[in-house]
C-alpha cells in the first residue's frame, strides 16, 4: 500500500543529463527519484535525450525541432547541465538551453536558497556572520523569458574601431505580470512578503514598469510588497538574509542574486532550480543552478544536492508532494550526520536514509 493517494500513477520524465558533471549529479537525482517514487505509489518512466556539448562536437546538433517535439510530449525534464570549453559560448547557452526556456514558455525560474543545517556559510557565526540557519531561507522567482536574455540587439561595423555591440532588455507588461503573480501567490502560501529586486534608480524605463505592475500585482494578491535595488539587496543577503522571503526579479538579475543565494547556502553545488510553466501548456524543466564544472568532471567530486533538490522542485511539480519532501527531507538528514565528501558518498549517504523504514509503508 503506497503512503498516499499517487497510487499506480506513471509520470513520463526526460533524463537530459548534459555534459561535465551533470550525468554524474543526475544520476544520483535519477536513483534518489526511483527510491522514492517505490514509497509512494508511482513510476517514472524515465526516457533519455542525448544533447550538450559532447552530442555537438559528434553530430553539429543543438536542438532538433524532431527532439523539441518529443521533449514537448513528456511531463518533465531532469537536466543535469550543458558546456564545454572545447564549445564557443553561447552555442548551448542560447541555442539549447534559452530555446528551451523560450519554446516551452518556462517563464519562471524558481531557485529556491535555504540554509540547512550542518552546512557551513559565512552567514553564520564562527565565519564572520551573526545568523543561524533558519534566518536564510528564501524563494528567489527569476524572470526566465525576456530581459537581457531575450536576444534583441546586434552587432554593426564589426572589426572596426567604432564596432557597436547592443544586447538590448525587453520587458513585456504581460511577462512581467504573470512572472510577478506567480511569485505574488507563492508569497501569499509562504510569509506574505515579496520583494521587488531591480535597479529602477537607473534602468528606470523598465524599473518602472516593473515596479507598476509589482504594486498592483501584490495589492490583488494581498501580500507586502516591498523593494530592493540590486546592489542593496547583495549585501542584505549577506547581512541580513531574514529580510527576504520571496523574492520577484528580472531574469539577468535573478541569474547574479541565484549564485550569491547559492554561495551563502553551502556552495553552488547545494542550489536546486526549476524552470516552470506553470500554465502546464507543456513541460517544466528542472536543473541544478551549477554548470558543467568542467573543472571537477570525471573526479566523483561533484555535490549531487542541488540536482537532487531540483528533482524534489520536479515532483512537486509534479503532484508528488509527500515524495518531494521525503527527498527535501533526506538532503537535510544527510547534511546533519556531515556533508559526504564525494558524488558517490553523497548517494549511498541518500539511498540508505530513503529505503530506511520510518514508519511509511512501501
Ligand atoms: P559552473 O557552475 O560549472 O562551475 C563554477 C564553479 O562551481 C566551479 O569551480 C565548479 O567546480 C563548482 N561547481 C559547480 N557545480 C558543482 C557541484 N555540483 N559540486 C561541486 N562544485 C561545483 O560554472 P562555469 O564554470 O562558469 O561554467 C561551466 C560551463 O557550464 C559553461 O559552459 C557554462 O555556460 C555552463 N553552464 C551551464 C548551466 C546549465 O546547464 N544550466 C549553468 C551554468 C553554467
Ligand atoms: C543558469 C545559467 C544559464 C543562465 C546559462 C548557462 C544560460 O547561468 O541557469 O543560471 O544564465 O540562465
Ligand atoms: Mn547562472
Amino acid at each position: 500500500m503506497a503512503a498516499d493517494g499517487n497510487v499506480g500513477r506513471t509520470h513520463v520524465v526526460t533524463h537530459l543529463p548534459g555534459d561535465g558533471v551533470g550525468p554524474e549529479v543526475t544520476d544520483v537525482a535519477r536513483a534518489c527519484v526511483d527510491a522514492v517514487a517505490v514509497r509512494h505509489g508511482f513510476v517514472i518512466d524515465w526516457r533519455s535525450c542525448d544533447l550538450g556539448g559532447r552530442h555537438y562536437l559528434a553530430t553539429g546538433e543543438v536542438l532538433p525541432d524532431p527532439v523539441l517535439a518529443e521533449l514537448r510530449r513528456c511531463d518533465a525534464v531532469l537536466l543535469g547541465a550543458v558546456g564545454t570549453p572545447d564549445v564557443p559560448p553561447g552555442v548551448l547557452e542560447r541555442g539549447l538551453l534559452l530555446r528551451l526556456r523560450f519554446e516551452l514558455d518556462l517563464y519562471v525560474n524558481l531557485r529556491p536558497s535555504k540554509l540547512r543545517p550542518g552546512v557551513a556559510g559565512p552567514v553564520l557565526p564562527g565565519t564572520g556572520g551573526k545568523h543561524q540557519p533558519s534566518d536564510l531561507d528564501f524563494v528567489i522567482v527569476r524572470e526566465n523569458t525576456e530581459g537581457l536574455y531575450a536576444g534583441a540587439g546586434g552587432t554593426v561595423h564589426r572589426g572596426s574601431e567604432f564596432e557597436t555591440a547592443t544586447e538590448e532588455s525587453l520587458n513585456t507588461r504581460a511577462g512581467v505580470q504573470r512572472c510577478v503573480q506567480y511569485a505574488a501567490s507563492l508569497a501569499a502560501s509562504r510569509s506574505g512578503r515579496l520583494t521587488l529586486v531591480h535597479k529602477t534608480n537607473v534602468l528606470t524605463h523598465a524599473g518602472d514598469l516593473w515596479h507598476r505592475v509589482a504594486r498592483e500585482v501584490a495589492a490583488d494578491a494581498g501580500v507586502e510588497l516591498s523593494y530592493a535595488h540590486v546592489d542593496a539587496a547583495c549585501l542584505w543577503m549577506v547581512d541580513d538574509p531574514k529580510r527576504f522571503d520571496v523574492i520577484v526579479t528580472d531574469n539577468l538579475f535573478g541569474d547574479i542574486i541565484s549564485d550569491l543565494g547559492a554561495a551563502l547556502t553551502g556552495g553552488l553545488g547545494y542550489a536546486p532550480s526549476g524552470n516552470l510553466n506553470p500554465d502546464r501548456t507543456g513541460p517544466s524543466i528542472f536543473e541544478p543552478v551549477h554548470g558543467s564544472a568542467p573543472d571537477i568532471a570525471g573526479k566523483g567530486l561533484a555535490n549531487p544536492a542541488g540536482a537532487v533538490l531540483s528533482a524534489a522542485l520536479m515532483l512537486a511539480h509534479l503532484g508528488e508532494d509527500a515524495a518531494a519532501a521525503e527527498l527535501d527531507d533526506a538532503v537535510s538528514a544527510v547534511l546533519e550526520a556531515g556533508a559526504p565528501a564525494s558524488t558517490g558518498e553523497w548517494e549511498k549517504a541518500l539511498l540508505t536514509h530513503l529505503s530506511a523504514d520510518r514508519g511509511l509503508a512501501s
